[in-house]
């Protein structure tokens, strides 16, 4: 059974939740195994996937894109999806429209816009049009450029005016709302000033839930190290060692080995007959073998998803 909006909601004041982002198909397999609740197909794949340095270039198909794969994983996650920058602050009928081609070319569950009171308007019609939507307040990482950078938000005064900024999302109908880099007393007011679930990041452990990117937590880079930030993993280095060790292994000629190869094992072409011309056409004889071996590996897979790729 596949978490709903409803199910998110009555976790508040119950049970943490856990929330991810998640950009592509395999991932999307793994953080199913896992038992991750909800998804997020964050902006972030911006910097993360594509290497932009920041989230402003993204894109409604680059969202898409992303989102779709994630969602041919079938995940029993709810998935929300952030409506990239200019995607929604243009006009509300411009924001459903977007909305509405995410959700509906995707499959996704929800999507997450930035933005207090300049936001309300853009949620409020998609919501009314029946898509779940998802606040962000405090750090906007698509302000970017306003902001100079991404400063700790919500310091002093400025505070209030964010705990009026979360009851004007929830009125506007969120049944979510994410936090970023905002001082964890304030997150706490916050949480307990919301009847909706907060998620934060970078927000302290007064929040309903916590999200993190994938790759942070993962560990894939390790040059970014920012306080908010735990590595439950260090797989970057372990890619490194891996992919280091393979060009080792060809190079030495190491790999392949024996067992990674195809024989003949047909009577009639054997090593002794094969002449010269039939030498030259190997690389043409491998690939029809490959191929055969290939259909034959489709039908007898368990996995009907994971057979499309073999
Ligand atoms: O895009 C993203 O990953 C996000 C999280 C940081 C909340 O918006």
């Amino acid at each position: 059974m596949r978490w709903t909006t409803r199910d998110i909601r009555q976790m508040k004041g119950r049970d943490k939740i856990p929330m991810l982002t998640c950009y592509d198909y395999t991932m999307s397999k793994l953080l199913d195994q896992a038992g991750v609740p909800l998804y997020l197909v964050g902006d972030s794949l911006g910097n993360v996937v594509l290497g932009y340095e920041t989230t402003v270039p993204v894109t409604l198909q680059h969202m898409i894109h992303h989102a779709s794969a994630v969602m041919r994983a079938k995940p029993k996650a709810l998935v929300v999806v952030d409506m990239p920058f200019l995607s929604f602050q243009i006009s509300p009928a411009r924001a459903l429209e977007s909305a509405g081609r995410i959700v509906k070319e995707s499959g996704a569950d929800a999507v997450k816009l930035e933005g207090g009171e300049r936001s309300a308007a853009a949620i409020r019609r998609i919501v009314e049009a029946g898509i779940p939507v998802v606040g962000h307040l405090g750090l906007t990482p698509q302000s970017v450029l306003a902001l100079g950078g991404y400063p700790l938000q919500g310091k002093g005064k400025e505070g209030d005016r964010l705990l009026e900024e979360a009851r004007i999302l929830e009125d506007a109908g969120c049944f979510l709302l994410v936090l970023e880099k905002v001082p964890s007393e304030l997150a706490a007011r916050v949480t307990a000033a919301a009847s909706i679930p907060t998620i934060g990041i970078g927000a302290g452990a007064g929040c309903d839930g916590q999200v993190l990117v994938i790759n942070d937590l993962l560990g894939l880079d390790p040059d970014f190290a920012p306080r908010f930030v735990k590595r439950f993993a260090h797989v970057g280095k372990t890619i490194v060692e891996a992919a280091a060790k393979y060009c080792a292994e060809v190079r030495q000629g190491k790999f392949p080995a024996s067992e990674h190869e195809y024989r003949d094992t047909s009577s009639k072409t054997t090593s002794s007959t094969a002449s010269p011309s039939s030498s030259a056409s190997s690389s043409t004889r491998t690939k029809a073998t490959r191929a055969k071996t290939t259909r034959t590996k489709k039908a007898s897979r368990k996995s009907p998803s994971r057979g499309k790729k073999s």
